[in-house]
C-alpha cells in the first residue's frame, strides 16, 4: 500500500462547516464552538440540537426539544419483538444496527418522518433499544422504555439501573455524550457520508455508521481499553505488561489517533472525570493502573490516550457494563452522523475514489476443464 495515502491519511476528500481540529489540530470545535466550552457548560441535548439544526437552541427550543425527545423514547411493538428474539450472546453494537434497520421499515424516511425527525427519533429509542434487549435477556422484565428524564444520560442512567441514578454519574455521562459527538470525517462518518451520496435513505447511512464503529480500531476502543486495564492489579503489573506487548508490537488500545499528533483535546476533560468517579466510587487501583499505562506510553511511543481511554474507566465507575460502551458512542454520534447526513444531501455528489490496481496483467480465460 502506499504508505502516503493508504487508509486516505492525510487526503481531503470534501468540505464540511459542521467541525475542526483546527489548523494546528490541536482544538476540536463543533460549528464553532470549542470543545472545552461546550463540555463545560452545555448539554448534550444543547450539542445534539446544535449540530441537527445548525445553531445552539435558546432556552424555549432546549425545553421544547428535550421534551420532543421525551416523547419519542417508546419502542414500536415490533421492535420490542425483535428485541426478545435477538440471541442473548449478540453483541450489543449488532442488535442496535439490527434493530435500527427495522425502525427504518416500520418508520421510514416520507413526508412525515423527515430527515431531522428520524435523527431526533434516533437519538430519542436507541438508549430505549439497548436496554430492553439488555433486561428481557439479562432477568426476563419487559422493560418500560419512556422515562421521565429530560437528558438522554439521564434516560440512559434510568433505564439501567433506577438506584443508580446520581447526578455526578449522570454529567459524566452527558459530557462524555458531549465529546463523542461529532468528529468530522472519521471512520464511521465518512461511511454513513459515502452510503448518503449514493442517494440511499437515511437509516442505510446510520445502520453504516454503526457497523463502521463497532471496530476497536475506532470506537470499538473504549471496550478494548477496559479489558486491557482490567488485565492488571497493581500499576506495576501494568508498567511490565505494556512493555511486555509493545516488545510483541502489539497495539495499546485507547491510544494514538489518525488526526491528532501531540494530544487529544478531549482526553484531559474526561480523565478529570474519570478520576473524580474513581474517588468517589471509592476504587484503589483501575485509575492508577490507568495513569501507569499512560506513562509508559508516553515514555516508550510518544503515544498519547485518546478519549477512548479514560471513558472507559469513567463509564465503568458508573456501573456501566463494558458491552455498552461503543453502544454508548452511537447514542452520542448518531448527533454527528445525521448533521453529517443532512450536509453531504445539500451538495451531494457520488463519492467513488480512484484504485491503484496492483494485481496480474491481462491474460487469457483458461476453460475449467483445462485448469487441472
Ligand atoms: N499502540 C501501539 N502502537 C501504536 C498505537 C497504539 N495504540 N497507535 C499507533 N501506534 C504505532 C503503530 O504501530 C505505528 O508504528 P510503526 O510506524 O512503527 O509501524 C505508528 O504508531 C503509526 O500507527 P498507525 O496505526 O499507522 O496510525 P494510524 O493513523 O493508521 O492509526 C489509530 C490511528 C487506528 C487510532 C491507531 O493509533 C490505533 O490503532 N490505536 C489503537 C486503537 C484506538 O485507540 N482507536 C481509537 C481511535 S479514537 C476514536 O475512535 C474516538
Amino acid at each position: 500500500m502506499n504508505k502516503k495515502t493508504g487508509g486516505l491519511a492525510g487526503l481531503v476528500v470534501g468540505d464540511t462547516a459542521i467541525s475542526t481540529v483546527g489548523i494546528e489540530g490541536l482544538d476540536l470545535t463543533y460549528r464553532g464552538y470549542s470543545i472545552h466550552d461546550l463540555a463545560e457548560q452545555s448539554t448534550f441535548e444543547e450539542v445534539a440540537y446544535l449540530l441537527i439544526y445548525g445553531e445552539l437552541p435558546n432556552r424555549s427550543e432546549l425545553q421544547a426539544y428535550q421534551e420532543k425527545l421525551m416523547m419519542l423514547h417508546e419502542l414500536p411493538d415490533e421492535i420490542q419483538t425483535l428485541l426478545e428474539i435477538i440471541p442473548v450472546t449478540t453483541h450489543p453494537m449488532d442488535v442496535l444496527r439490527t434493530a435500527c434497520s427495522l425502525l427504518g421499515t416500520l418508520e421510514p424516511e416520507s413526508a412525515h418522518y423527515s430527515q431531522q425527525e428520524i435523527a431526533d427519533r434516533l437519538i430519542a429509542s436507541v438508549p430505549s433499544m439497548l436496554l430492553y434487549w439488555y433486561h428481557f435477556h439479562r432477568d426476563g422484565k419487559r422493560i418500560q422504555t419512556g422515562s421521565n428524564q429530560p437528558t438522554i444520560a439521564g434516560h440512559f442512567l434510568q433505564l439501567l439501573n433506577p438506584e443508580k441514578m446520581d447526578e455526578t454519574f449522570r454529567r459524566a455521562i452527558d459530557i462524555s455524550l458531549i465529546l463523542y459527538a461529532e468528529h468530522e470525517f472519521n471512520a464511521s462518518t465518512f461511511a454513513a457520508r459515502v452510503t448518503t451520496s449514493t442517494e440511499s435513505d437515511f437509516y442505510s447511512a446510520i445502520v453504516s455508521g454503526i457497523g463502521t464503529l463497532r471496530g476497536p480500531l475506532h470506537g470499538g476502543a473504549n471496550e478494548a481499553a477496559m479489558d486491557l486495564i482490567q488485565l492488571f492489579k497493581t500499576p506495576e503489573e501494568a508498567e511490565k505488561g505494556i512493555h511486555e506487548m509493545l516488545n510483541k508490537k502489539m497495539k495499546i488500545m485507547g491510544f494514538g489517533h489518525r488526526v491528532y499528533k501531540i494530544s487529544d483535546p478531549r482526553s484531559d476533560i474526561i480523565k478529570t472525570w474519570s478520576k473524580k468517579l474513581s474517588e468517589k466510587t471509592n476504587d484503589k487501583s483501575l485509575f492508577k493502573i490507568s495513569e501507569k499505562i499512560e506513562n509508559v506510553m508516553r515514555s516508550e511511543k510518544k503515544l498519547f490516550p485518546n478519549l477512548d481511554f479514560y471513558s472507559a474507566t469513567t463509564y465503568h465507575f458508573c456501573g456501566i457494563p463494558t458491552a455498552m460502551f461503543t453502544p454508548l458512542f452511537v447514542m452520542a454520534r448518531l448527533s454527528g452522523w445525521s448533521s453529517h447526513i443532512i450536509e453531504q444531501r445539500k451538495d451531494n455528489r457520488l463519492i467513488r475514489p480512484d484504485a491503484n490496481y496492483v494485481g496480474p496483467a491481462p491474460r487469457p480465460y483458461v476453460p475449467l476443464d483445462l485448469r487441472d
